[in-house]
């Protein structure tokens, strides 16, 4: 029966910030949905978490975002430690079988890594998970016997000059026998530097009753770092970014810079896809085959058929583009913006809740809200529609082979029927008829022998 423990109580003071350390985002997430998601795949029989600092706030987040685990909050104040935060999770632990400690700021750690510490304790070992660092500095050090075993953790802060130079770390996870573990904590005291409660102390308890200890070493030190500062929350991300841009670029995505690319959620590539520099991908976005995004795109919740070109420097949420279709640069295609095949989206052009059919082209400074466009349809430059009257939004239809000329106003609800044509400068507040000319604007006129006023002069009779 394996229980699990995530120690999230902490201040995280060098965040400087208001928000619980473990609310903070890598990736888009909280670093608490990172181990809880990590966490879900090990079959634990409850999952729990010590809140403190934030802790309503740590609580709600993770019961929102997963409804569905057996999770149990303990709310551990004041903070005395990390042996102290285990102790407020004693009495929701079962009587037998393994805990698995995590940490609410160490998003990383893969499932198979918790999954090879638990069985490595399999209720009766106790298994820390460790790594050898260049600079083990601030870290508890593992101190083992002539031969080889360890006996004990001790934290920087109370090691001694040769300790110090041990460069095996504590991660600061570990599984242990959850009877053991709640007689070890029992007994523990905080004779040391920091006067806190040291988790870690339990080490040399275990090797005094006899239980074995193992050190299993973690793959590698980044799926261990913790997160204290906002300097190293942003290394962390670009670790992890490194990690998701060299997993796109095993399966074939051409990267034009991997450290130049961010995806916060899912990014799922067809054959040949090409990305360049400086692009964001947020929520679930899907690219088909072929297709080319420019420089400096972001595009959340969104999918893209294949051959797609998006040039750089578009803005792309909860849009569909259809394949072949060729978008931007600088478009902004918003919430329901349904393009179909070919269709061509300039620059300055932005798409909102409307269906666009195959080919129809909007390539300048236009505006598409709540609309249904036919196929092959020309949209000229500077045309709108208005499609909200202040209170309510209104739909736009327009039929297959429209031209819709410059700088028209289509004031929804309105429809302009199959094969018409609006003249430039038009305001359209009732339907146009299919396959007529419709134009509404002021007719030119000119004057002949009209000339410009001229300044009056003083000899000319005027004056003051
Ligand atoms: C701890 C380990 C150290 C290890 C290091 C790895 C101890 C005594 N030391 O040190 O050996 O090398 O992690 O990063 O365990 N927390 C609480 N309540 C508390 C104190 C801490 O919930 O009262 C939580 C923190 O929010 C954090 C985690 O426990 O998620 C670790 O606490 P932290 O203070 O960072 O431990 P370290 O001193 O770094
Ligand atoms: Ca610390």
């Amino acid at each position: 029966m394996l229980d699990i423990v995530i120690m999230a109580a902490g201040k995280g003071t060098r965040m400087k910030s208001a928000r619980p350390k473990v609310l903070h985002t890598l990736a888009g997430r909280p670093l608490l949905q990172h181990v809880l998601a990590s966490a879900r795949g090990l079959g634990a029989r409850s999952l729990i978490v010590v809140t403190g600092h934030g802790a309503a706030q740590v609580e709600d987040f993770a019961r929102g975002e997963f409804p569905a685990l057996p999770l149990v909050f303990v709310r551990q104040e004041p903070q005395l430690g990390t042996g102290h935060a285990v102790q407020q999770a004693l009495p929701a632990l079962g009587d037998e079988g393994t805990t698995l400690i995590l940490n609410g700021d160490v998003p990383l750690v893969r499932g198979e890594t918790s999954r090879a510490l638990a069985e490595a304790c399999a209720g009766r070992v106790l298994a820390l998970l460790t790594v050898t660092l260049p600079d083990p500095s601030g870290y508890g050090r593992i101190v083992r016997d002539g031969t080889g075993a360890v006996r004990a953790i001790v934290e920087h802060k109370d090691a001694s000059e040769a300790e110090r130079a041990i460069d095996e770390v504590y991660t600061g996870m570990m599984a242990a026998p959850t009877a053991a573990l709640k007689r070890w904590l029992a007994s523990l005291d905080n004779d040391n530097a920091q006067r806190e409660y040291y988790l870690t102390d339990i080490v040399a308890m275990a090797v005094a009753d006899g239980v074995p200890v193992v050190a299993v070493s973690a793959a590698s030190e980044t799926e261990v770092l913790g997160v204290n500062s906002p300097q190293q929350l942003a290394e962390l991300e670009r670790r992890f970014q490194r990690r998701q841009a060299e997993a796109l670029m095993d399966a074939g995505v051409r990267l034009a810079d991997p450290a130049r690319i961010d995806v916060r959620g899912s990014l799922v590539c067809g054959e040949d896809v090409e990305i360049d520099i400086g692009c964001i991908f947020e929520g679930a976005v899907e690219l088909g085959a072929g297709t080319r995004i420019g420089a400096h795109c972001v595009l959340r919740d969104a999918k893209l058929g294949a051959g797609v070109v998006l040039r750089p420097f578009c803005d792309v949420e909860g849009a569909s583009i259809g394949d072949a279709a060729l978008v931007g640069p600088f478009a902004r295609l918003r919430t329901g913006a349904r393009l179909g095949p070919e269709v061509h989206i300039g620059n300055f052009v932005e798409v909102k809740n409307s269906t666009l059919a195959r080919g129809t082209k909007a390539n300048h400074l236009a505006y598409l809200g709540d609309a249904s466009v036919g196929e092959r349809v020309n949209y000229g430059a500077g045309s709108i529609t208005a499609n909200y009257d202040g209170a309510n939004k209104h739909r736009t239809v327009i039929g297959a082979d429209v031209h819709v000329g410059s700088n028209c106003v289509l004031v929804a609800p309105v429809t302009l029927g199959d094969g018409a044509t609006i003249g430039a400068g038009s305001t359209i507040g009732k339907d146009a008829p299919a396959g007529q000319l419709t134009v509404a604007r002021a007719r030119q006129a000119s004057i002949a022998g009209w000339r410009r006023p001229s300044k009056k002069s003083a000899k000319d009779g005027g004056g003051a």
